[in-house]
């Protein structure tokens, strides 16, 4: 199954000169939502995987069926604020400001292997705050996976040494 041609490319949206990637268009067909996500799986079979981990909120879009159909949990990292209980947190710069990401203290064991799921990798800043939460929660990053990258904004070198799959690839 070609998935690129599920996706849907919004010219100059939200920002002029920008060309959109929306993914709701792979969620809204069954074949090609289940498609996407047994080809993460596959990807995941055999790495042992303890738990799912996945940023607000399209990462969860992605993740959790996942996890799912592993059998396996799934932890979220949600923007400060929203969870409950003891947290960390990561602050990390963005082109204007900074973003902070948490997760719960509990929601990694030491030792555990992680697989981390995302919609798409642009900068990687946002996997790459999600790492360090794991790793800092002693948790081992055992593969990334991603429905899209847009390889033109180069991410992949802030994930440099980690096992990553992206299912789509645009080169510009
Ligand atoms: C988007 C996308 C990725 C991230 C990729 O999330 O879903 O998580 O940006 O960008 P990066 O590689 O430059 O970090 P966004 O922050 O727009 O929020 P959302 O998932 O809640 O829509
Ligand atoms: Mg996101």
């Amino acid at each position: 199954m070609d998935l690129k041609q599920y996706v849907s490319e919004v010219q100059d949206w939200p920002k002029e000169g920008l060309n959109f990637k929306d993914i709701t268009t792979i969620m809204d067909n069954g074949e090609a939502y289940k498609y996407a996500t047994d080809q993460i799986v596959q990807y995941a079979h055999d790495k042992q995987v303890d738990i799912v981990v996945g940023p607000e909120a399209r990462g969860f879009i992605i993740g959790c069926p996942v996890s799912y159909a592993m059998g396996i949990g799934f932890a979220p990292v949600r923007k400060e604020g929203k969870l409950p209980r003891e947290v960390i947190r990561y602050e990390y710069d963005l082109e204007y400001g900074s973003n902070v990401l948490t997760m719960h203290k509990d929601a990694i064991k030491p030792g555990q292997r992680v697989l981390i799921t995302d919609d798409l990798l642009a900068t990687g800043g946002t996997i790459e705050a999600a790492i360090h939460l794991i790793e800092s929660l002693g948790g081992i990053v055992v593969g990334i996976a991603f429905l899209i990258e847009l390889k033109y904004l180069n991410g992949i070198e802030k994930l440099k040494g980690y096992d990553v799959v992206s299912l789509i690839s645009y080169d510009e």
